[in-house]
């Protein structure tokens, strides 16, 4: 056998606390595989004192992480957290020193990832993120080696298992956006501050990553449409059953035209469809890999177990010196992303109003619409009493997405329309 891999952890907590775990629970059989022993030489974390699940007591412990880049271990894992700070200040260091990187950190890599690609080739070591993007599910690899001989053209996904569970129980329970998040707090599903879950920050980090790896672009995170889930009623949900979908936070990036269209929005899925009847916690990935076909991976994008599984993988890839470029091909060739016309983004829509009852109301609404050139395949009115305010909604035919904008932007002037109207792409497939 070979010399032991030497590995250094920085970041103790779900993720690091569980890689420790797995590598110490499976040492012989992981040993095996990677055909030398993986063995943890240092590691660091903030507090010392801490109780940590698996004894480090033996390890050397390093107070400042960047301190890791200077140890003798071969590789160093992040697993810290933040999209600059330490985490950068360590990768950095450990690349400059001649380690390979293993880290979960998608924020990170999302806003500086083909850059230290670029480090790491110049120096021939490798830079892995399985963890980073969906969490346990091997979709980086997937996209990276494996569904390379046809090229890709979508890449759709429900990457933040904290907005799939939000969504979930508001359609179970029928309850508000607000009271289930409280609820996910309470129960350690959201974050006390959940802005970068629920606001679509987080899905946007992992769907650059995506497309990076299925496009060849560098992670753009300039060129993505982010819309979050906190607007979403307990009506839109309801409209949706009766339609036979569900609202999913869905992260899609896709060929449209000669470019790339990259978005993270709630949007409507067909209920029976793979990604429609993805519940809870759970997250999902649907690849068209032109004519190899559709692919769909679903699987847990967070916790200690899912993600310690990717890091691992890593690890062991790195053990046996198998390792591609960071994106999977030369970090010169990351040409920057051609953002979709705006022509050439389209979808069905749905559409509600809130308005007046009034007469002359749906004949101004279908009026603006037909002026924006948007047809409509069918329409619910739920009436309530006289004089107040009654929803309209309409489901659109495929149309460019400019051209519903455009006409909502007229609608929404109308003194018979009560607050904004709402528009939610419809997913097919
Ligand atoms: N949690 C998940 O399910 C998940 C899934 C996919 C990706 N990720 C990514 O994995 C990374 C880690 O996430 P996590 O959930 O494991 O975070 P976490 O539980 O909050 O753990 C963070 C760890 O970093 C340590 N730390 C904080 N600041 C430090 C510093 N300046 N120097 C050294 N160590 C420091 C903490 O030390 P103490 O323990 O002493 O406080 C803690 O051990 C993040 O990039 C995250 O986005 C997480």
């Amino acid at each position: 056998m070979t010399a032991p891999l030497r590995i250094a952890i920085a970041g103790l907590g779900t993720v690091g606390g569980g890689v420790l775990k797995a590598l110490h629970a499976r040492g012989a059989e992981l040993a095996e595989r990677a055909e030398r022993r993986l063995d943890v030489v240092a590691v660091s974390a903030r507090d010392r004192t801490k109780e940590r699940a698996t004894d480090v007591s033996r390890i050397a412990w390093e107070e400042e992480a960047a301190r890791l880049a200077h140890s003798e271990a071969d590789v160093v894992v992040e697993l810290i957290g933040g999209e600059s700070g330490p985490a950068l200040e360590l990768i950095e260091a450990a690349l400059a020193n001649g380690k390979h990187v293993v880290t979960a950190n998608k924020a990170l890599l999302a806003h500086h990832g083909a850059r230290l690609a670029g480090l790491a080739e110049k120096k021939g070591l490798a830079l892995k993120f399985e963890a980073a993007a969906a969490g346990g599910i091997p979709i980086v690899k997937a996209l990276r080696e494996s569904l390379i001989a046809h090229g890709v053209n979508s890449v759709r996904g429900i990457l933040n298992g904290t907005c799939n569970f939000i969504l979930t129980n508001m359609e179970k329970t029928e309850r508000s956006f607000v009271e289930v998040l409280t609820e996910a707090q309470a129960l350690g599903y959201a974050e006390a501050d959940p802005t970068l879950d629920v606001g679509g920050g987080d899905t946007a980090h992992k769907l650059a990553l995506l497309a990076s790896l299925a496009f060849g672009n560098a992670p753009d995170l300039d060129n993505m449409l982010v819309e979050g889930i906190e607007n979403i009623s307990s009506a839109d949900i309801a409209y949706a059953q009766e339609f036979g979908y569900r609202i999913k936070l869905l992260g899609v990036a896709r060929r449209a035209g000669d470019g790339i269209e990259q978005r993270v929005q709630p949007a409507m899925v067909r209920v029976g469809s793979p990604l429609g009847d993805v519940d809870g916690a759970f997250n999902a990935v649907a690849v068209d890999a032109g004519a190899a076909g559709p692919f769909f991976f679903e699987g847990r994008g967070a916790g200690e177990g899912p993600t310690a599984s990717a890091v691992v993988a890593d690890l062991v890839d790195i053990a046996l010196g198998s390792f591609e470029p960071a994106f999977g091909k030369p970090a010169h060739t990351l040409v920057p992303l051609v953002p979709a016309s705006p022509e050439a983004t389209t979808s069905a829509y749905y559409l509600r109003f809130d308005v007046l009852d009034i007469p002359g109301v749906v004949a101004e609404i279908a009026g603006h619409l037909a002026e924006a050139r948007v047809s409509i395949e069918s329409m619910l009115q739920r009436g309530r009493n006289p004089g107040e305010p009654v929803s309209i909604v309409m489901i659109t035919h495929e149309t460019p997405q400019v051209a519903v904008a455009r006409a909502l932007k007229a609608i929404a002037t109308s003194d018979k329309v009560v607050g904004p109207p709402r528009m939610i792409p419809m997913e097919t497939g």
